[in-house]
């Protein structure tokens, strides 16, 4: 009766990255409500700075009122249908990008097309450079978001840069060719490789020698270049952000066939932490691309009372220089104190320098080196100890124990909260190590047994087979 496409489950929807959110959301964590709660700590968002964002508007209400010069903008707003996009917000937005990028990069704005945020702008581009059935190359871990938005609708096929902890995560120039031997092998035509810079899970931005292989590499194989750089605002220590633009133009390729290769995805959803306005594009030297994208755009405008808004936003350059500055300062501080609150729990994390995210290592706490004891612990901490995290299976990792924790989208108190319940927990693993030898005779954490037990019957339904409980 239904479609194939909404039959079929491709869109990764389901995948326990998606469940644990659904599960917070029954249970959601109150300091005062609901202190048994679930803690989100698998939302990438932003909330650190929005004060300075409430402050700017209490002190610009005619922005919000859509008044310019004592008059009102609303009519003009209203009937506004150029999927083209206001231009003085594209102006606004290149200024922006280049700003991050510490002015080393300019951004043309007839290169810019505009989407509903960085999720239809990767899909977009998939729908311009691959056709269903070929393939693009991410480095693994990745965004969960990416089964969904860049493999669903447009049957174009991921495969895995196998990137491991050895060395960081970092993408060499044999897991690029492995990949690439891989989708031949698979029968698939390679049109591309996708990265996210700085990346999401790891938390680090990409290295200037890593974009040199990648560069290398894409010219050597004739393909595409998608830089996702949704989170190039967030780069708050060393190594300093690298964009893929500014990697070629040193390399001066931009009189070269390559220039017409490198597509960058952005969106405010996470440095500006505006992720409900629905603003991201794609920028493209490829005037094919940002002609077909302009048209497909249509699909997912920005409306024009949100552009309005945040030119508005975006045109005070003091405010976006001290936004920018204290946007990443806060960020530092705060991926500080949850360090040190997993280390105090014994639990060591990747070296970042980027991102709303820690990428924690957590195979000592493994029963095994499997995939199937990572989702046992993933269960635990859900259930037992009440934080929704991200198990790095759902990020396609390939080596189990990594899991994925947000920092930014909670108050420092809850923060302190989590760390809290994470270091009872590896005590009392730590406990019941040394006297049974099995970690998980511990106590539940949750007191709350009303949440136990629906907990108990979801993680049931999910993994019918293997679900234990220890009340
Ligand atoms: C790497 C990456 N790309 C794209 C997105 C989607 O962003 P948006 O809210 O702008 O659609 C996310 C969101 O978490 C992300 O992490």
């Amino acid at each position: 009766m239904l479609s194939r496409k909404i039959s079929c489950d491709s869109h990764g929807q389901d995948s326990s990255y998606f469940l644990g959110w659904q599960e917070y959301e029954k249970n959601p964590y109150d300091r005062v409500q609901n202190p048994n709660g679930i803690i989100q700590m698998g939302l990438a968002e932003n909330q650190l700075s929005f004060d300075l964002l409430e402050s700017w508007i209490a002190s610009n209400p005619d922005a919000v009122g859509l008044m310019k010069n004592g008059e009102s903008v609303f009519k003009e707003l209203a009937l506004f249908q150029d999927y083209h996009g206001l231009s003085a917000f594209k102006k606004e937005l290149v200024e922006f990008m280049a700003k991050i990028r510490g002015n080393k990069v300019k951004f043309d704005p007839n290169k810019l097309v505009l989407t509903a945020g960085a999720t239809s702008a990767n899909e977009t581009l998939m729908f311009c450079l691959a056709d269903p059935g070929d393939a693009f190359l991410l480095p693994v871990p990745y965004y969960p978001g990416f089964d969904r938005d860049l493999k669903w609708r447009t049957g174009v096929e991921i495969v895995p840069i196998k990137c491991s902890s050895s060395n960081g995560f970092k993408i060499t120039s044999s897991a690029l060719e492995e990949a690439y031997d891989q989708a031949q092998k698979l029968g698939l035509k390679v049109k591309g490789v996708l990265i996210t810079n700085p990346s999401n899970p790891l938390g680090t931005s990409t290295t200037r020698d890593e974009l040199n292989s990648l560069i290398d590499f894409i010219i050597a194989k004739n393909i595409h270049i998608v830089s996702d750089e949704i989170y190039s605002g967030t780069v708050f220590d060393s190594p300093s952000f690298v964009s893929i633009t500014e990697a070629v133009g040193s390399r001066k390729l931009e009189d070269t066939q390559v220039w017409n290769r490198i597509h960058i995805v952005y969106s405010l959803s996470k440095d500006l932490g505006v992720p409900g306005f629905r603003v991201g594009m794609i920028y493209s030297n490829n005037e094919t691309v940002v002609s077909a994208a302009t048209k497909m755009s249509s699909f997912g405008l920005v409306s024009s009372q949100t552009q309005y808004l945040l030119s508005q936003i975006l045109s005070d350059k003091k405010f976006t220089s001290k936004y920018i500055k204290t946007n990443r300062k806060r960020l530092q501080k705060r991926k500080q104190l949850m360090v040190s609150g997993l280390k105090n729990a014994g639990i060591k994390c990747l070296k970042s320098n980027a991102g709303l995210f820690c990428w924690v290592d957590m195979r000592h706490l493994l029963k095994s080196g499997s995939f199937e004891a990572e989702k046992e612990l993933w269960k635990r901490i859900l259930c037992d100890v009440g934080l929704n995290v991200s198990p790095g299976s759902s990020c396609h990792c390939p080596e189990p124990g990594w899991f994925r924790m947000c920092f930014a989208n909670m108050s420092v108190e809850t923060l302190k909260v989590a760390m809290q319940r994470v270091k009872a927990f590896t005590d009392s693993v730590t406990s019941a190590n040394l006297a049974s030898g099995r970690w998980n005779k511990h106590q539940p954490l949750l007191r709350n047994s009303k949440t136990k037990s629906m907990l108990t019957r979801w993680v049931c339904q999910l993994a019918s087979s293997d679900c234990e409980t220890d009340r």
